[in-house]
């Protein structure tokens, strides 16, 4: 299930004087199974474009598929299994919790779709299960009961009960402190390579996005400004600058010292830019120290 955008426009209040274009020649290959980020400063177009992945808007220009399913549609019917297929989770998604207890919660969207009682608690308790919450302990409580972080695993999980192919997050560590932000984005990742499904991760972390995912779209004021593995697109910090944003911590640490190596050792080779995990880059610089600056 590939999702393919050629030449995507979308302009809010079309024929409005709020007209505006947020999106303008989009077009981007995912194939199914990716690990994607997408990055961009605020109104950069991050939202309205993983809206259009499921339907929630349709592009004003140009056309999208998903699977087998083509937008833009006339009819609404059948975007219901698009939705099905692609799980949206929006910012900040436990204000759209509402129910008494937290199994209700996550079995919403399958009660709508009259699926028999017995397979919506095995559902539940699986997708409970995949964010780490045990059924016993949880399905009772009351939602607004919960921690932030508790609460935002229960609205992840009310997304993952209904399978989609394609789970999209906008901004799944907006609001959480730096462990609960952690663990989300470690959650996200075990369920990627656990479930092999599609992934998009909406983020303003230049580190997330190098650490987690494969592949990068840095969006700058409704285009895509660049695309490419994080190696490839942080090689490139000047129009990483232009789109607003900043190099993550650890490139500018390895361009930094690849700067001021060279200044006082010309013939010690530089680290390697696209180390993004810093357990890698302390190996690699113990293991520079120990050759006792042969450097290679
Ligand atoms: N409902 C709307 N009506 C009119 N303009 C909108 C609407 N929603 C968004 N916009 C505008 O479209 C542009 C893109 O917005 P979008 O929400 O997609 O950006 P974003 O990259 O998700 O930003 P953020 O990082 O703040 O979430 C912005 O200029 C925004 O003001
Ligand atoms: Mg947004």
């Amino acid at each position: 299930m590939d999702i393919q955008l050629n030449q995507v426009g979308y302009t809010y209040g079309k024929g409005t004087p709020f007209e505006h274009r947020a999106l303008k020649n989009v077009s981007l290959h995912i194939p199914y199974g990716s690990y994607i980020a997408i990055i961009g400063h605020t109104g950069s177009g991050k939202s309205t474009l993983i809206q259009l992945l499921n339907g929630l808007l349709q592009p004003t220009e140009g056309t999208l598929q998903v699977g087998d399913f083509k937008l833009p549609v006339k009819r609404q019917k059948g975007l219901q299994r698009l939705r099905q297929q692609v799980g949206l989770a929006f910012q900040y998604p436990e204000y759209q919790l509402f129910e008494e207890s937290v199994a209700k919660d996550v079995a919403f969207g399958l009660k709508n779709m009259n699926v028999p009682q017995e397979l919506i608690s095995a559902r539940v308790r699986e997708a409970l299960g995949l964010v780490g919450l045990d059924v016993a302990e949880y399905a009772d409580k009351s939602p607004f009961a919960l921690s932030g972080g508790q609460m935002r695993r229960v609205a992840l999980a009310g997304v993952l009960v209904m399978n989609p192919k394609i789970l999209v997050l906008d901004e799944p560590t907006a609001g959480l402190d730096p462990s609960g932000h952690h663990e989300i984005l470690e959650m996200v990742t075990r369920i990627h390579r656990e479930e092999k499904r599609t992934t998009i991760l909406v983020t303003h972390s230049m580190e997330d996005a190098a650490h987690y995912a494969d592949y990068l779209y840095v969006m700058n004021e409704g285009t895509v400004w660049m695309e490419g593995t994080p190696g490839e697109v942080f090689k490139d910090p000047v129009r990483i600058q232009q789109a607003g944003l900043e190099l993550p911590e650890i490139t500018r640490f390895i361009m930094r010292f690849n700067e001021m190596q060279a200044a006082v050792r010309p013939d010690l080779s530089p680290i390697p830019h696209d180390i993004f995990d810093t357990a890698v880059l302390v190996d690699e610089l113990s293991r520079r120290m120990r050759k006792g600056g042969e450097g290679r």
